[in-house]
């Protein structure tokens, strides 16, 4: 899939890890094409719901998958809870992922002249999306540090935060994606480990760098 002109960074890890801001820190530095793929399984679950739908139903959100229309959300609508709760909803169903992994191989096949490559964020990049990846960061954090971070983004947008809440809801989050037979959340044997839960995120970001540039632990 890849070749010299056209580099692929994979980037997975857990919720709240800090993989989604480095990956958008990276494209920048590096000139890729970035691609937030939990924001296509947070699109088509907020779809589902918008239509009064169920995201546990495989035939609605496969039909919210074929048909989804990134454009109509707005950033805050796809960074919500809600969003993110039924995001792990679709993301259980194996046809919903067949569906977003086509799309998700396209980019990362053809980001555009004006690219470099393509990154691309999530939790099955390195291992089903893009086995072929230059390079493959599996970023993590302890679950108390993602817990506070994901309090702090959402006070920083001024939604109501019950921590009991934002807990209960990443532990359930974390086990799904796990657990799921099809495309869990797991380091592909090749990638590189990156623990950020004592770093900020330029330290992540200068880690992340060395290592794709080759200098840095491998
Ligand atoms: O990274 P995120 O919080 O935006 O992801 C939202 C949900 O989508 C999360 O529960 C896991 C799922 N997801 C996935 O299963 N595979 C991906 N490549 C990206 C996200």
């Amino acid at each position: 899939m890849s070749n010299s002109a056209n580099l692929i960074v994979a980037i997975d890890g857990p919720a709240a890890s800090g993989k989604g801001t480095l990956a958008r820190r990276l494209a920048e530095i590096l000139n890729l094409r970035y691609l937030d793929t939990g924001s296509l399984y947070r699109a088509t679950g907020l779809s589902v719901l918008r239509a009064e739908g169920d995201p546990t139903n495989e035939e609605e959100a496969v039909k919210a998958s074929e048909n989804l229309d990134l454009s109509i959300f707005s950033a805050e609508d796809l960074r919500s809870e809600e969003a993110g709760m039924a995001a792990s909803h679709v993301a259980f169903l194996p046809s919903v992922r067949a569906v977003l992994l086509e799309f998700q191989r396209s980019v990362a096949a053809r980001p555009g002249d004006q690219f470099a490559g393509a990154i691309l964020d999530g939790r099955d990049i390195g291992t089903v999306v893009c086995p072929d990846a230059d390079a493959k960061i599996f970023v993590t954090a302890d679950l108390e540090v993602r817990i506070k971070r994901r309090l702090q983004e959402l006070k920083d947008r001024g939604e109501p935060v019950i921590e009991s809440r934002v807990r209960e809801d990443m532990t359930a989050r974390d086990q799904r994606d796990r657990d799921r037979s099809v495309s869990p959340l797991k380091k592909a044997e090749d990638a590189w480990e990156l623990d950020t839960s004592k770093m900020n995120a330029d330290e992540a970001l200068a880690a992340a760098l060395s290592h794709i540039r080759g200098t840095g632990p491998q």
